[in-house]
């Protein structure tokens, strides 16, 4: 892209102060943001003018999740079933490890953090532990693939490959990046971090699947024959990945995706919950559900939208492929972004100072035709990593791990 053209697209979108320094820059550099420029969507931007009108709700209905007494009585049918899937190499896992965990304030992926307190033990070391207790019982090493962003691939990467995949088979670990997206203020001027930069962040987790194909990933998944993909986070210490169990139930209820839940500690908790939009399978945020919604009642007198999701997903992979020609809704975050001010220091904000802009991954249960609501036991399954103290933090992450045993 020459400059005159950069201009024009720049002056459409009134981001012109992104060219501001050009004229001091080398030539690479010059290039460096041209290609950006190109590169960059502005449009997305746009939407914190209209954030409002965004993601509107349709109609919402409840949506029974199987719960704990009915998982007990089939546990066995679906073990077995999840067990046979697996052996079969039918069941992959996806590590969504591409954003930023700007709320837990460290510069390393969030993966490489160390909860231990008397020996060193890492985030990804705990997730790849309790992979391993599958792989054990399966007798077979289930495919896991990792996202990571341009932010944090390098480091990533390094991190695992030093530390020998904590012991998991590298021939059954791929890597793909996710796009990145431009950061804004408050106003919808992007940001610059650099001369020759705008500020980017990774563009949500929603675009796991249209990254893995981007990367070449699903050759693989279906040369391999993978049927089901379990789409889990980062930050969920004690979470069970490829849990043969749930497999087997989502198989046997012939849902095109199943999600983890846990029973919500209050109505206000926050956490996303599974109900049904227009009939659809969804999930309605903590903030949009409305004092009604939260008092509302099912035929058995209990909580209508008392299950929350833990971004723990097993997605049929069948069913993934019309995603790709979809564009989930666009979510406006906002988060602390850094930046370069007019004297030109380079400013890491301690507040929110702007505006992120991502895809989110429960928008895509919301294109399936069908969803189990997998209930699980919080204290046993639930110990997600957002902040440092307090609540989600390492420090509730590590009284959840001692509660089950685990040495830190
Ligand atoms: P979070 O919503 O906690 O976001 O991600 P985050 O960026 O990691 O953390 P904060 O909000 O800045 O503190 C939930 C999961 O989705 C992944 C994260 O790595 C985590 O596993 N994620 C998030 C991505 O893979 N890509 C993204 O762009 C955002």
């Amino acid at each position: 892209m020459t400059y005159v053209e950069a201009l024009e697209k720049l002056e459409k979108w009134g981001q012109t102060h992104v060219l501001q320094y050009f004229d001091e820059l080398t030539q690479d550099k010059q290039q460096e943001l041209l290609t950006q420029i190109e590169e960059t969507d502005f449009s997305v931007v746009e939407s914190c003018k209209h954030k409002e009108e965004l993601n509107k709700k349709g109609v919402i209905s409840p949506l029974a999740a199987m719960e704990l007494p009915e998982i007990q009585a089939c546990a066995d049918s679906f073990r077995e079933t999840g067990l046979e899937a697996i052996k079969a190499g039918k069941v992959g896992a996806v590590l969504l490890a591409g954003g930023m965990g700007t709320r837990l304030g460290s510069d390393d992926p969030k993966g490489m953090y160390n909860i231990g307190l008397t020996k060193d033990v890492y985030i990804f070391e705990r997730l790849i532990v309790n992979l391993m207790e599958v792989v054990k019982q399966a007798e077979a090493w289930v495919p896991l693939f990792i996202m990571t962003s341009d932010k944090n691939k390098e480091a990533t990467e390094k991190f695992l490959k030093e530390h020998d995949f904590f012991g998991y088979n590298k021939e059954f670990v791929w890597f793909f990046k996710q796009d990145m997206a431009p950061a804004s203020d408050y106003e919808g001027k992007v940001y610059m971090e650099e001369k020759w930069k705008m500020s980017t962040s990774p563009n949500g987790n929603g675009g796991w699947y249209s990254s893995m194909e981007k990367g070449g990933i699903n050759q693989i998944v279906h040369e391999k024959g993978i049927e089901w993909l379990n789409v889990f986070a980062v930050d969920n210490v004690l979470q069970r990945i490829a849990d043969p169990v749930f497999v087997g139930a989502t198989i046997q209820k012939k849902c095109a995706v199943g999600a983890k839940v846990v029973r919500k500690n209050a109505p206000d908790e926050k956490v996303g919950v599974m109900c049904l939009e227009d009939g659809r399978p969804s999930i309605v945020e903590y903030y949009e559900l409305t004092e009604e919604l939260m008092n509302a009642k099912d035929e058995k007198g209990e909580p209508a939208y008392n299950f929350g999701v833990i971004l723990n997903y097993l997605f049929r992979e069948a069913d993934l492929k019309a995603m790709l020609d979809k564009k989930l809704p666009l979510h406006v975050v906002e988060k602390k972004i850094p930046y370069i001010n007019q004297d030109l220091e380079y400013v890491k904000p301690e507040e929110p100072n702007g505006y992120k802009f991502e895809g989110l991954v429960l928008d895509m249960i919301h294109q399936m035709d069908s969803c189990l609501p997998f209930e699980v036991v919080r204290e046993k399954e639930f110990a997600p990593i957002k902040n440092k103290t307090g609540v989600d933090s390492v420090e509730s992450a590590r009284a959840l791990l001692a509660a089950n045993g685990v040495q830190l």
